[in-house]
């Protein structure tokens, strides 16, 4: 199986997941990424199950538009059963990161309301330290620097994504040479930041559930 046809069967045993669990009236958490577009590849073929769903970002917002399915404004939803989406890496501890698309904060915003979150990934993305695909933290333009040098007090490099911008109008620094043993701790001390909107670690509201896309199959972990 090549890395695309993980991805697809990911996006297709997310569906499965779902599948008798919603109800007409249900509304679902979309992420953002290739594997997440997977998803809603195969999401669309059921959009007669369910009410609608929450973008994470506009480019899904527009992909889930263009396949029929309502999107709705978070601040309209009473309850997100279920939030689908991928990952940069993942851990024993189902602790993340996210944010190679630049779509962390508003993914953070719809898995922290979502009941059930289940992460989409192929088996590349499994590591036994967090930290070697760079961590995204979005922050406000003119703080930049300023949190580029606090950064820089982690033993870290931070990097400039230069020319990119945030649905939210904001930058994003990609922070190299991380070697992440205490996630929450770390994403709560970034958090902290003054400037930092948000960081890429998903470990004080880690997955619920990772369907890993592999070449005998999709595996099923739960906690
Ligand atoms: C976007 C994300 C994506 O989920 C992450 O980058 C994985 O993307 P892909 O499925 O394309 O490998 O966090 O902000």
């Amino acid at each position: 199986m090549t890395q695309d046809e993980m991805k697809q069967a990911v996006g297709r045993a997310a569906v499965e997941q779902l599948k008798n669990k919603l109800e007409s009236d249900s509304v679902v958490g979309v992420g953002t990424g290739s594997t997440a577009n997977c998803f809603i590849e195969e999401l669309a073929k059921i959009k007669h199950t369910f009410d609608g769903a929450v973008a994470s970002s506009e480019a899904t917002a527009e992909r889930l538009k263009s396949h029929g399915i309502p999107v709705y404004d978070l601040n309209s939803v009473n309850q997100l059963d279920f939030y689908v989406d991928g990952a940069d890496e993942f851990n024993e501890r189902f602790e993340l990161i996210k944010g190679g698309g630049g779509a962390m904060t508003r993914e953070k915003i719809v898995a922290a309301v979502a009941k059930t979150f289940i992460c989409i990934v192929d088996e590349s993305k499994k590591v036994d330290i967090l930290g070697e695909f760079p961590l995204p933290v979005e922050v406000i333009p003119m703080a930049r620097s300023y949190v580029a040098r606090e950064l820089c007090k982690f033993d870290a490099e931070p990097i400039y994504r230069d020319g990119f911008t945030t649905d939210n109008g904001n930058q994003i620094l990609d922070v190299h040479n991380l070697e992440i043993n205490a996630a929450i701790a770390l994403e709560e001390k970034i958090n902290n930041l003054v400037g930092v909107v948000t960081n890429g670690l998903f470990a004080a509201r880690p997955a619920d559930i990772i369907l890993v896309g592999t070449p005998n199959g999709v595996d099923i972990l739960t906690p």
